[in-house]
């Protein structure tokens, strides 16, 4: 097999989706100590304060990196919302392309979707197209920016797409999300069919204390699902997003993974 270097060690240009909090916020911080200095980073959510917020934790332990927040919404699928975000940024920035020997946009960005609902009660179309806007098309559409901007296959190209064990296992009432999740892993499939020379991971991290899983143990309509939760909270299996990010930076690090295959950090 062909040995390929830890990621970490190359200047690059880094964009992390839903990096204002939770496991993206905690990717942010332990990515920034180790990519190589000059790199630059890309916060991305729509909270722009706790985007800041973030920029100033880094300030004090990584000061050697570019911080630079961008506040967007994923689920604004209006024509031409995505155009351009990544060249605007290098402009406006005095940054150019050839400053940078890798680039690697991090998908974390998603939301858990209608909980209260079972498939059979999904017939709000609205709902559930605004849903796959955010967790599906906004992805993709941010996604396709970001490679029209940085094009050149010679380029060493990273894609992170964080995906759930809710892509290979039914989990109900989570249908939306599950479908979502299948998609966009099947999609980095084919993308990676497509352009072999970018490498994708396809990270399943496993069940975190963060906003979300908080969010589905208060919401979610099935009592059972409730219970799993819970189990696993009185367990001590919920991970928290530190040890998480500390996962995915070591898969990232080892750099062995096979493009696009689903990799878990579930135990
Ligand atoms: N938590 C788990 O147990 C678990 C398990 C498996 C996989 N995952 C996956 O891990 C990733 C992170 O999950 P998490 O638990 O950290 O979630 P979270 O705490 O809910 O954070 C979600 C992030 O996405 C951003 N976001 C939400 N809607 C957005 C929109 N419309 N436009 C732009 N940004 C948006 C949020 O920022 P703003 O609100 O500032 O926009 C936030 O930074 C997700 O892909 C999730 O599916 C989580």
């Amino acid at each position: 097999m062909e040995k390929r270097e830890n990621i970490f060690l190359k200047k690059s240009f880094v964009a992390i989706t839903g990096a204002s909090r939770g496991l993206g916020r905690c990717i942010t911080l332990q990515c920034a100590v180790k990519f190589h200095p000059n790199s630059v980073l890309v916060l991305m959510a729509r909270n722009v304060e706790a985007l800041k917020s973030v920029r100033t934790e880094l300030k004090a332990t990584t000061p050697n990196i570019t911080v630079l927040v961008r506040q967007y919404d994923q689920g604004k699928t209006d024509e031409g919302y995505f155009n351009g975000i990544f060249d605007s940024l290098l402009t406006e920035n005095k940054l150019s392309k050839d400053d940078f020997e890798q680039v690697m946009l991090v998908h974390n960005c998603a939301t858990s979707g209608d909980k209260e609902k079972t498939a059979l009660q999904l017939c709000d179309a609205d709902r559930v197209r605004s849903y796959y806007d955010i967790n599906l098309c906004g992805m993709i559409l941010l996604n396709t920016s970001f490679f029209a901007t940085f094009c050149d296959p010679s380029l060493s190209r990273v894609v992170v797409n964080i995906t759930s064990l809710a892509s290979q296992r039914p989990m109900p009432p989570l249908h939306l999300y599950c479908a979502g999740k299948a998609a966009r892993d099947m999609f980095f499939r084919v993308l990676s069919a497509e352009e072999p020379s970018i490498r994708v991971l396809t990270y399943a991290p496993g069940p975190i204390d963060t906003d979300m899983m908080r969010d589905m143990e208060a919401n979610v309509s099935s009592t059972s699902f409730r219970k799993m939760i819970k189990g696993l909270r009185e367990d001590g299996k919920l991970l928290t997003p530190k040890e998480t990010a500390a996962d995915l930076i070591q898969v990232l690090e080892d750099n062995t993974f096979d493009n696009a295959e689903y990799l878990s950090n579930y135990v």
